[in-house]
């Protein structure tokens, strides 16, 4: 699945501008910065692919990559952005909502989690909007390059403790650096599996 080339393929802001469901899809989650797209640039291999940015709230686009010609990457817009206008994240939320519940082909959602912060609030509300789509979902946690071996630890137990309220938590989590290469061949490997 991860042979092939990658493609950045279009940002869509409405329903309508969804490219054909017509292979298999994974979406990432989480906060604004927590290291979504480059993640993406890491499991993918392509530096620059995603757009990283220290700007938070800079993807605001339902992002489609291609992995190969099986599979579509998707950048979700990141959320808690404190500065968002409430019009522009009402305007996402429903997107998103209609995107999570209609895409027929979206097999994994991964909600990306920063080692150094553990779950926020704003993640639950994702995690419970993935358990009402009925969209089975992994948490990863990034930048684990970050934090110290014991501090660590004490936020995967509190993310555990998170995801045993949520029907939809698939309970192993996976831990990144897609700054040290930490973890992507586990997180690629769990894609693979997903076939
Ligand atoms: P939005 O698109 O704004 O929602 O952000 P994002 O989730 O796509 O985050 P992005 O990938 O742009 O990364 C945000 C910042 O974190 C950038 O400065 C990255 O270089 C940095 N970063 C991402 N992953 C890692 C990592 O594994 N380790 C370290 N040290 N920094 C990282
Ligand atoms: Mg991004």
């Amino acid at each position: 699945l991860f042979a092939g080339e990658s493609l950045f393929v279009k940002g869509v802001v409405a329903m309508s501008g969804l490219p054909d469901a017509d292979r298999m899809e994974v979406c990432f989650a989480g906060r604004s910065n927590v290291g979504k797209s480059s993640l993406i640039n890491a499991l993918t291999g392509t530096k620059g692919l995603a757009r990283a940015s220290n700007t938070p709230g800079r993807t605001q686009e339902i992002n489609f990559f291609t992995q190969g010609p099986e599979l579509y990457l998707v950048d979700l817009p990141g959320y808690g952005y404190a500065n968002a206008p409430l019009a522009v994240v009402e305007k996402w939320q429903k997107l998103l909502k209609r995107y999570l519940s209609g895409r027929q082909t979206l097999r994994r959602a991964f909600v990306l989690i920063d080692s150094r912060h553990g779950v926020k609030d704003v993640d639950e509300e994702i995690m419970s909007l993935l358990d009402s789509s009925a969209v089975t979902f992994q948490c990863v946690m990034t930048k684990a390059d970050k934090v110290k071996l014991k501090d660590r630890e004490r936020v995967i137990e509190q993310v555990r403790t998170a995801l045993a309220r949520h029907p939809a938590a698939y309970p192993e989590i996976v831990l990144t650096s897609s700054e040290k290469g930490d973890g992507i061949a586990t997180l690629r490997s769990i894609i693979c599996g997903l076939e």
